[in-house]
């Protein structure tokens, strides 16, 4: 059965970039496939946290989860720093990899310059991410557009550990979909829709109410000539908005845009379909946070089962490296 896993990292709320261009695509994935989704909160402490933080934010990342449809008793869910064997194989990725492949990653370009304090761990964040992707024999990893070049890094570690130690490690696809891979901020379309931007009109969160949903989606910044079409070079703002209504009602957003002659009505029409994606999981998170005992149940669950496939995946490296057996 084809292995899928893929990660996202705990940081306060959820917004539709993240579930559109990923979670969305995981929900089928859960019934199709061996499903494995974790909480990377080792990845999320790469920039500083105030104490606490990061823990807090696991818990309602994994509630905001399981209320978008992902089911701990089918698919394998987890945090991340609840299976040691992460960090321990990230250290052997980080061996595997050069000081000039994570130069060239853009993630590491685009957050170093947000930050003051620029962590070791910001730098070799991308060998941790292998590290996750490896332990599970993975073969396909759903993720939006901005994680390609890491998905790509982690082939690129998997076929060197392969060639100096033989075969260990399974190379993995990035499976990209083909709307939402990459929901832009509504305020500046030229940027990816991210937490990290810090433009809270420009973010829809996916627990942001319907009229404030509405708010922010009717002053997105379009632009003059008036013209309804797809075109992310010349129009990213009405091609945001096209790319959002398409991925939320399953159209494509080229011929959608022969259905609008104004901005007003693509915006409205964009709103709603938004709002009734979101009404549903809303109702299901009040649910879920109310009982957060039974979360940490399902995650405990979660980290068994995930333990399980990555010590034995670590230890088939670690002989075939030939460390000292214990
Ligand atoms: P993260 O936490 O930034 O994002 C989680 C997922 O959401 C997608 N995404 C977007 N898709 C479309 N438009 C956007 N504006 C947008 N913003 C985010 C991301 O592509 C991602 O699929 N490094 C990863 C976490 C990670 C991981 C892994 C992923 C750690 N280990 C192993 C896959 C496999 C990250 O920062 O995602």
């Amino acid at each position: 059965m084809t292995r899928v896993f893929s990660g996202i990292q705990p940081t306060g709320e959820l917004h539709l970039g993240n579930y559109l261009g990923a979670i969305r695509n995981w929900l089928p994935m859960q019934h199709e496939t061996d499903a494995v989704f974790c909480v990377v909160d080792l990845h999320a402490i790469t920039v500083p946290k105030p104490p606490g933080e990061v823990g807090a934010d696991s818990l309602r990342l994994s509630q905001l989860l399981m209320a978008a449809g992902l089911d701990p008793e089918v698919c394998t869910l987890f945090v991340q720093s609840h299976v040691r064997e992460h960090s321990e194989a990230g250290w052997l990725m980080q061996c595997s990899v050069s000081f000039g492949e994570l130069s060239r990653m853009t993630q590491f370009k685009d957050k170093s310059d947000q930050h003051d304090f620029i962590s070791a761990g910001l730098f070799t964040y991308p060998a941790l991410q292998a590290a996750d992707i490896l332990l599970y024999d993975t073969d396909e990893v759903p993720v939006g557009e901005d994680q390609r070049q890491h998905i790509e890094i982690t082939r690129d570690i998997a076929e060197r550990f392969n060639s100096r130690y033989g075969e260990t490690f399974v190379l993995p696809q990035a499976v990209v979909p083909a709307a939402g891979a990459r929901v832009m901020d509504l305020q500046r379309p030229d940027n990816k829709m991210s937490k990290s931007l810090d433009s809270p009109k420009g973010t829809v969160n996916l627990l942001d109410e319907p009229e404030r949903i509405e708010k922010k989606i009717k002053s997105a910044v379009t632009d003059n000539d008036g013209e309804v079409r797809f075109d992310v070079d010349e129009k990213p703002g009405v091609s945001n908005l096209l790319s959002i209504l398409g991925a939320a009602t399953d159209r494509d957003p080229v011929t959608l845009a022969d259905d609008y002659h104004q901005y007003g009505a693509l915006k409205v029409d964009t709103a709603a379909a938004v709002v009734e994606l979101l009404t549903p999981f809303q109702a299901r998170f009040a649910e879920l946070e109310a009982d957060p005992g039974e979360t940490t149940r399902l995650l405990r669950i979660g980290a068994d089962k995930a333990r399980d496939i990555a010590a034995t995946t670590l230890a088939r490296a670690k002989s075939n490296i030939g460390l000292l057996a214990d």
